[in-house]
């Protein structure tokens, strides 16, 4: 392979805007409008929010211009990237390891991804069932409830998300996909306005915004403040090869750095919305914040069975969340068909399907953690681990532990490993302004970082 091999093939995004939307594309999804208020509401709102905030914009925007920046500078997947520029940087070969933690964390982040983008799926068709129509919370909670014990139903959902990604990544990364984010990403945003002046009729909307945004430091424990520090690098999709593998089809002239902060934006801006309209409907319905990942679930859809056009709304909503994860999910599968086409030798095509199979496979564990496995927690006895999921599992190796620690390398190998001529030429940064860059990089970012991971192991 040759250094910049996709720029030199002329393989590459249109424009600026068509990586801003694949990018955007990558970054928002199930986590913004699934998770971000699940663990908001587990972890007791105000102070973990204020910490998520802090932990995008000391990690999360230092890691992801880095990234982007490695992967555009090395042109090809992030293990061959990596390869590529210990050997031209004249680096040790351990930097190495940022690739194949890539390669591995977007593997298992799939294969559980995939799994809650099935139920976005089955979602869009309940809405349009109309079965929320007039539904109390009871019913709805039910309904959640007996989806999630049928081992079949999930099994089925899982199965149609990932030959669905599987499809889009096999016709490659421009085809198609381009389009679609750019005319569904602003219905999207939409939406969540309706969601959200709706959620102000509930009469709980300041409660929420409080809920959201006073902290209150003892609510918060130092596992939240992991769970925030890993959040913020799952909802910007850094860490683990995603946005260097989407960084290897950059055009030269686009400006890395006022990219990256587009995209955090715009991010950031999904996940407090979705926030703003999903706590009003938690306190008005009397229901648990820290209800876990069926919170918009069982939330969303009382909402919809209430407001007038509720079924057009809630069938566009689940249909507007499945494209986000859909998108989400073709990021993932990105750097390991790229892997496979370089180290294999197989064509595209067949390396989606490959790699989308064993992650499929993978997958079923956490299918079965939410019925038949519900009561198995593999590493109980590790105090930590106690009443631990498979599906918890894998959801707190890869992002709670593998993508901060890889944003944590690529940090330190953009900031200490790298030549000047390197970074100059891809981020042009001049004087004062790369001379802070460069003390985030170096300094602030991985003792952010670091801190977290110190108080966790105490
Ligand atoms: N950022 C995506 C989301 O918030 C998840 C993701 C993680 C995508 C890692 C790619 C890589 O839903
Ligand atoms: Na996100």
């Amino acid at each position: 392979a040759t250094p910049k091999a996709h720029q030199q093939a002329g393989n590459l995004w249109s424009s600026r805007m068509a990586f801003i939307l694949a990018a955007v594309g990558s970054a928002v999804g199930l986590g913004n409008i699934w998770k971000f208020p699940y663990i908001t509401g587990e972890n007791g709102g105000g102070a973990f929010v204020l910490v998520y905030l802090a932990c995008i914009a000391i990690v999360g925007i230092p890691v992801l211009i880095a990234e982007v920046m490695i992967g555009r500078r090395g042109g090809q997947s992030p293990v061959a990237s990596m390869r590529e520029l210990t050997e031209t940087e004249g680096t040790r070969k351990g930097w190495r390891i940022i690739g194949w933690n890539g390669i591995i964390a977007s593997f298992l982040v799939l294969s559980f991804y995939s799994v809650i983008g099935g139920w976005a799926l089955a979602y869009v068709g309940k809405a349009a069932s109309g079965m929320f129509t007039g539904a109390d919370a009871d019913a709805i909670g039910g309904a959640f409830g007996g989806m999630l014990a049928s081992t079949g139903d999930l099994l089925l959902w899982h199965s149609v998300f990932m030959i669905i990604v599987v499809l889009i990544v096999g016709r490659g990364i421009r085809s198609g996909m381009e389009k679609a984010i750019n005319m569904l990403m602003p219905l999207l945003f939409v939406l969540l306005f309706i969601m959200v002046g709706y959620a102000t009729t509930t009469g709980k909307f300041g409660e929420a915004v409080n809920f959201m945004f006073s902290p209150d430091f003892s609510k918060l424990t130092t596992e939240g403040v992991l769970t925030a520090l890993g959040h913020a690098a799952f909802t910007l999709s850094i860490g683990i090869g995603v946005m260097m593998a989407y960084g290897s089809y950059l055009p030269q002239n686009v400006n890395i750095t006022r990219t990256a902060i587009t995209i955090a934006f715009m991010d950031t801006g999904v996940a407090l919305l979705a926030g703003l309209a999903i706590f009003p409907l938690v306190f008005a319905n009397g229901l648990e914040p820290g209800a876990g990942p069926g919170l918009i679930f069982v939330t969303l859809p009382l909402a919809f069975g209430q407001m007038t056009g509720g079924v057009i709304f809630g069938t566009l909503f689940f249909a507007l969340l499945l494209v986000a994860a859909i998108t989400s999910a073709i990021s993932m599968l990105e750097p390991v068909v790229e892997w496979l086409e370089e180290h294999k030798g197989i064509n595209r095509a067949k390396s989606a399907f490959f790699g989308g199979f064993a992650i499929w496979l993978v997958g079923v564990g956490t299918v079965l953690s939410f019925n038949v496995w519900a009561e198995v927690h593999p590493l109980a006895f590790i105090p930590f681990f106690e009443g631990k999921t498979v599906f918890d599992l894998l959801d707190f190796l890869v992002s709670n532990l593998m993508m901060p620690l890889g944003g944590l390398a690529i940090a330190l190998f953009a900031g200490w490993a790298m030549k000047r001529q390197g970074l100059d030429q891809e981020l042009g940064l001049q004087g004062g302004l790369y001379r802070a860059f460069m003390f985030v990089l170096r300094y602030l970012t991985p003792a952010g970082i670091a801190v977290v991971f110190i108080y966790n192991l105490l």
